[in-house]
């Protein structure tokens, strides 16, 4: 279980806890995230399997989900995915509930786990870092622009994206790979 802590100013990352199954299934009662997103947690029992499952995923090292804080106060989510331990290329994902947007929380926090994922003292030095959303999502879109991630490739619908997707993605040393 990664104790990982980020932070600048207003905004805080830190791993999912229990006590923030009070807040969950309000934040992910909305329909942008019903849309875009498969996370769901209608009450607090939900909420709490919802953190197990996250904080579950963080002992592998193959998921490193954060909270996402502002103010003290939860108001998003944060993951880093790397499901190969020997390839230095991860994933990030992302949401935020709905009366926390349109402050750039989003890509403020994409771009805090961005320069932590290439940091060598810091943390695990990837080289790429991919960013996925579905072609119609345009607020992730501007996020994925505002964090620096160039768009690279357009997905074909799959069984993991079944929409066509972007690919957009960033590299440490900041050239195109
Ligand atoms: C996508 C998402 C994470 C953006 O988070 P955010 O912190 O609001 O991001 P920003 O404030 O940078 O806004 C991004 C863009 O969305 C627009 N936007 C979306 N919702 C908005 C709102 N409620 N109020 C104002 N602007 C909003 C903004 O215009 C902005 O574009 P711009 O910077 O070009 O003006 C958030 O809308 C969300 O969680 N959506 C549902 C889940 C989702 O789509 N997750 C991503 C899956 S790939």
């Amino acid at each position: 279980m990664t104790e990982l802590h980020l932070g600048a100013a207003d905004l805080t990352l830190r791993p999912w806890a229990p006590a923030d199954a009070a807040v969950l299934p309000g934040l992910l009662d909305d329909p942008d995230l019903r849309r875009w997103t498969s996370h769901r947690a209608p009450d607090t029992a939900a909420a709490r399997e919802w953190i197990a499952r996250q904080r579950a995923g963080a002992v592998t090292g193959e998921r490193t989900p954060l909270a996402v804080l502002l103010d003290g106060a939860v108001v998003g989510h944060l993951v880093l995915k790397r499901p190969d331990p020997t390839v230095p290329v991860g994933e990030v994902g992302y949401w935020i509930g709905a009366r926390a947007r349109g402050r750039g929380l989003a890509a403020r926090a994409v771009g805090l786990i961005t320069d932590w994922a290439f940091s060598a003292s810091r943390g695990p030095r990837l080289d790429r870092l991919d960013l996925i959303h579905d072609v119609d999502n345009a607020a992730s879109c501007a996020v994925a622009r505002k964090a620096g991630y160039v768009l690279a490739e357009i997905l074909p619908p799959a069984p993991r994206h079944p929409a066509p997707a972007h690919l957009h993605v960033r590299s440490r040393t900041g050239t195109a790979s």
